[in-house]
C-alpha cells in the first residue's frame, strides 16, 4: 500500500503550486495550495528508482528513447486504455499544451476557427488566440451542476466555413465530465461531416472517479484520420515538471506536418527514464491513487454541504479537481479568491479564467489532512 497520507515539504523546492501566488507574488510559509493541477503526492517508487539510476550514470547528455521505451508505452495504453497504437503514430511532445499548439499551428491558418467548449482549461485560449485563430465557442450547458454539450450549436458552429478544428478535454477540465461514447460519437460525426480535425486532450485519462470509465477516442475511432488524441503521464503520475507527453494520431501527413512544426523533440534522459518506469510498473499505484482522491471528494462533498450549502456541486467525473458554483452567494468569484488566500491563506482559483465566472477550482490531489485543514481555516467565513 502506498501512503499517499504522507506529507512532502514543498516549500523551498521551487514548486510552483507552493510559492507562485496571483501575478508572481509569492505564498505566505503556512499556505495551503489547491490550485494548479499537479499532486502533493511523492512518486510511486519505481518511478523515483529509475530516477536514481539515471542519476548515478553522471552524464546527462542529448538522449534518444530507452531501450524497451516504445514497448512500455504501448503495453500501457493497451493494458489500460484498450488503445492499439504503432510507433509511427506516436509524436513525441514536451507538453500537453505544446503539442495542442503545434497542431493548431499546423493545420489551420490565421483566421481559422478552433471550436471549444467553454468553460475550459484556459491555456486553450492561448492555443487558439497565438497564430491569430479565431475561437468559435459551443459553451457547455449547466443544468443543476450536470453539464452536457449542446449539439444543436455545436452543428452551426461547425458549419461556420471559418471551422477547421474541434479541440476538447476528455476528461474535461474543469467541470469534471467523463464524456460517454455516445457524446464522443456525436461529436466526432459532426467533426467528419464538416470536415474538421478532432484534437482531443485526454492529459486526465487515468484519473477517474469511482463509477466512471473513460473512453479514448482512439479506442473508440480506431480508424479516424481526422482525430488527435494528445496524451501524457504527467497528469497520472505527477511527472509534470519532466516535460513528456505523447501524440497519437493514425493520420501520417498530419504528423509529418505537426513534427515540422514542433522541431527537435528535446527528449531528456531523466525524464525518459521516469516515464519507461511509470508505463511499467506503477498500475497499481494509479489504482490506490484514483481510491484515495474518492475519499478526499467524499470529505469534500460532505464539508461543502455542511458548512456551505447554498454552493452548488458539480460532480467531479474524471480529474481532481472540484468545481463549485458559489453564484447563491456571490458573482465575485475573483473577490472570493483573493479573501481566501489574503485571509486564510488558502490558494483556490477563481473560475474566472477558464470562462467561468461565479466558481471556484479546487484540487483536491493532496493529503486528506490539506482537505480538512483548508475547511477549518475557512468554514466560518461569509461569502
Ligand atoms: C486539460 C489540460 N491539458 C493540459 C495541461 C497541461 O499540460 P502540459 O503541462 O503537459 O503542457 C493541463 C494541466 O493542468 C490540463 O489540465
Amino acid at each position: 500500500m502506498y501512503n499517499f497520507d504522507e506529507i512532502i515539504d514543498r516549500r523551498h523546492t521551487g514548486a510552483l503550486k507552493w510559492e507562485s501566488g496571483p501575478d508572481g507574488s509569492s505564498l505566505p510559509e503556512d499556505i495551503i495550495p489547491m490550485w494548479v493541477a499537479d499532486m502533493d503526492f511523492p512518486c510511486a517508487s519505481p518511478i523515483v528508482d529509475a530516477l536514481h539510476k539515471a542519476v548515478d550514470n553522471r552524464v546527462y547528455g542529448y538522449s534518444q528513447y530507452p531501450e524497451g521505451y516504445f514497448d512500455a508505452l504501448k503495453d500501457f495504453y493497451a493494458r489500460r486504455h484498450n488503445i492499439t497504437i504503432n510507433e509511427d503514430e506516436i509524436l513525441f511532445t514536451a507538453g500537453v499544451v505544446p503539442a495542442l499548439q503545434y497542431a493548431v499551428l499546423a493545420l489551420t491558418e490565421p483566421g481559422d476557427g478552433v471550436i471549444t467548449q467553454t468553460p475550459v482549461y484556459y491555456p486553450f485560449f492561448g492555443v487558439i488566440s497565438k497564430g491569430n485563430r479565431v475561437l468559435l465557442d459551443n459553451k457547455l450547458i449547466n443544468t443543476d451542476g450536470k453539464y452536457s454539450i449542446d449539439f444543436d450549436d455545436l452543428e452551426k458552429l461547425a458549419s461556420d466555413p471559418r471551422a477547421k478544428v474541434m479541440m476538447i478535454c476528455s476528461p474535461h477540465n474543469p467541470v469534471g465530465r467523463v464524456w460517454t461514447a455516445e457524446e464522443l460519437t456525436k461529436m466526432q460525426e459532426i467533426c467528419l461531416r464538416h470536415d474538421l480535425v478532432f484534437l482531443v486532450d485526454e492529459i486526465h485519462h487515468d484519473l477517474i472517479r469511482g463509477g466512471y470509465k473513460h473512453i479514448s477516442v482512439m479506442e473508440l475511432f480506431p480508424d479516424a484520420q481526422n482525430v488527435i488524441c494528445c496524451t501524457a503521464p504527467s497528469k497520472t503520475f505527477n511527472l509534470a515538471g519532466l516535460g513528456v507527453s505523447h501524440m497519437f494520431c493514425r493520420n501520417k501527413e498530419y504528423l509529418k506536418k505537426i513534427a515540422a512544426v514542433r522541431g527537435y523533440p528535446d527528449q531528456n534522459p531523466l525524464s525518459l527514464a521516469a516515464v519507461k518506469a511509470a508505463f511499467t510498473n506503477c498500475d497499481d499505484w494509479i489504482d490506490q491513487l484514483n481510491e484515495y482522491i474518492d475519499g478526499n471528494f467524499d470529505l469534500f462533498y460532505e464539508l461543502v454541504e455542511k458548512y456551505f450549502p447554498k454552493a452548488k456541486i458539480t460532480e467531479t467525473e474524471g480529474t481532481y479537481l472540484a468545481w463549485v458554483d458559489i453564484r447563491a452567494y456571490t458573482e465575485d468569484s475573483k473577490a472570493v479568491e483573493t479573501l481566501l488566500l489574503d485571509k486564510y491563506h488558502v490558494y483556490i482559483e477563481c473560475g474566472d479564467a477558464f470562462h467561468g465566472e461565479g466558481f471556484l477550482r479546487i484540487n483536491l490531489a493532496c493529503p486528506r489532512s490539506y482537505v480538512e485543514e483548508a475547511f477549518d481555516r475557512i468554514k466560518d467565513i461569509k461569502l
